[in-house]
This record gives C-alpha cells, structure tokens and sequence, in this order.
C-alpha cells in the first residue's frame, strides 16, 4: 500500500489556506496510529527524516561506524545521555574532542524529536527498542537481525537502501541475503 508522505511540518497550517488546513487535519489523524510521525513529520516535503542541513561534523564522527541516524527519533534527553558517555558508546569508545562535542550536541538538541511518540526514552537510548520501532518492524522474523547481512536492528541500511540520506519508505527496501521466502511478508505489503 502507497501510504500518504506529503505530511506538512508538524506546526500550524497556515490559516488563510483552507485547502491546506483540511489537507493538515486529514493526515495528522491518518497518521497517528502509526506512531511514526515524529520522523516523517519533521521533513516530509523532502520524504527525508533528517533535517535539511546536517553540519559536516555530524557526518564525519557520527556516520563512519553506522548511518547518521535522524535527531528526530530521539528525544533530548536520550541524546544527552548519549552524548554524555561517547567514552562507553554501545560496547566502544566515540570518545570526542570538546569541540566537536559542543556542536554536534547542540545541533542534535535542537533536532532532536519532541513529539509525544518519542517522549519516552526507550531502553539504553536506542531507536531500536522504541515502540514505534518495534511496532514498524514487528512483521520481522527476529532471526532476520541476527542474519550476517543484517547484524543488527540499528544496521538500517541493511534494508533501507537510503538510510543514509534519511530515507526509509516502503519504496525504498531491500531485501539483506538469506531471508527465506516465508519470512518476507514485511517487505512486500
Ligand atoms: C567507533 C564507532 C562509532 C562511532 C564513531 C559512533 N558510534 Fe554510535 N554506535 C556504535 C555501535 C557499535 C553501536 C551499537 C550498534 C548495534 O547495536 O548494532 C552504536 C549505536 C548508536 C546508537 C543506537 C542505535 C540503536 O540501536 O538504535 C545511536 C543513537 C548512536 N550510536 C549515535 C551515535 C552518535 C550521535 C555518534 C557521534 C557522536 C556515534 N554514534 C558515533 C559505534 C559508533
Ligand atoms: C532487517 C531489515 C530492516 C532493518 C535492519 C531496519 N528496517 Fe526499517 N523497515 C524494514 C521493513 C521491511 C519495513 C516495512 C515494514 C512494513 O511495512 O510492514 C521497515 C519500515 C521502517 C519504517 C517505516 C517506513 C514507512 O514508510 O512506514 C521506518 C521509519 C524504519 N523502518 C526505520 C528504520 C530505522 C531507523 C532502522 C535502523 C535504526 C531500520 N528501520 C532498520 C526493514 C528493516
């Protein structure tokens, strides 16, 4: 199924636009049970998660190890946490010169997601263990993540081709090496 992308920004529709405001409404009750606004709604126009310029510094200590995941599926808080413990991040160190500290933690503080679905810090501060994760991802044989061609739930481009870029629609998959055929339900509706 085609779902609807064109989500406005999450601020107001602009009041002298009545096409636009039922246009607003529409979607934002259509895609509240999703649970994953927070993402899409930050940058639909672009169909990108990631905000419209992301500082060079982000993508160069942030990106090498993994994909530069989108500010907006965390809270704040979850951020400063990370950012607070590079030294210990996830099993090694990401330790940081102060810096590109400072930047890149104000940058992700101003991005970072406010909306209700990611009010809640999920587990160890990962966007793999938050609901709307595991809600979007819950067709997924949980063999799937521990695949050779997968390796892990935060490995996105494993499936999402344009992760990178921010990018993760239903358009946009693939299918990682030695998903068997009963096990692929996930990609193909
Ligand atoms: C030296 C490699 C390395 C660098 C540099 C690095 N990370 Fe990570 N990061 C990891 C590893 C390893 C994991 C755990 C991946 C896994 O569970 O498969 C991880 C996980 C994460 C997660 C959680 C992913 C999930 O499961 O949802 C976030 C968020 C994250 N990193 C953010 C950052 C940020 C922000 C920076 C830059 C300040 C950064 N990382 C730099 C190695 C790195
Ligand atoms: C093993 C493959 C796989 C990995 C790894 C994976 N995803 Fe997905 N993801 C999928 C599939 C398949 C769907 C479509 C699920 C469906 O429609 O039932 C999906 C759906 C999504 C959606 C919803 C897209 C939409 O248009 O509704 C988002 C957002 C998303 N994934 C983000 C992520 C992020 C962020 C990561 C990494 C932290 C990630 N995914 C890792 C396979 C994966």
């Amino acid at each position: 199924m085609h779902r609807q992308r064109k989500i406005g920004r999450p601020g107001l529709p602009h009041p002298t636009s009545m096409k636009h405001m039922i246009h607003f409404n529409r979607l934002a009750i259509s895609c509240l049970p999703l649970l994953l606004c927070i993402s899409l709604n930050a940058n639909a126009d672009r169909g990108s998660a990631l905000p419209a310029h992301v500082p060079a510094v982000y993508l160069q200590e942030c990106a090498s190890c993994h994909i530069a995941y989108p500010p907006g599926m965390l809270n704040p808080s979850s951020w400063q946490r990370i950012m607070g413990g590079l030294s210990k991040h996830y099993g090694t160190d990401a330790a940081l010169e102060s810096k590109p500290l400072q930047s890149i933690s104000s940058w992700l503080n101003a991005n970072a997601g406010t909306y209700k679905r990611v009010t809640e810090a999920p587990p160890e501060d990962r966007i793999t263990k938050s609901p709307w994760f595991e809600r979007k991802h819950q067709k997924i044989d949980s063999s799937v993540w521990k695949l050779p061609s997968v390796k892990s739930a935060a490995n996105c481009s494993a499936c999402h081709r344009q992760a990178e870029s921010g990018h993760f629609s239903d358009h946009d998959l693939v299918i990682p090496a030695g998903v068997p055929a009963s096990q692929q339900r996930a990609w193909r509706d």
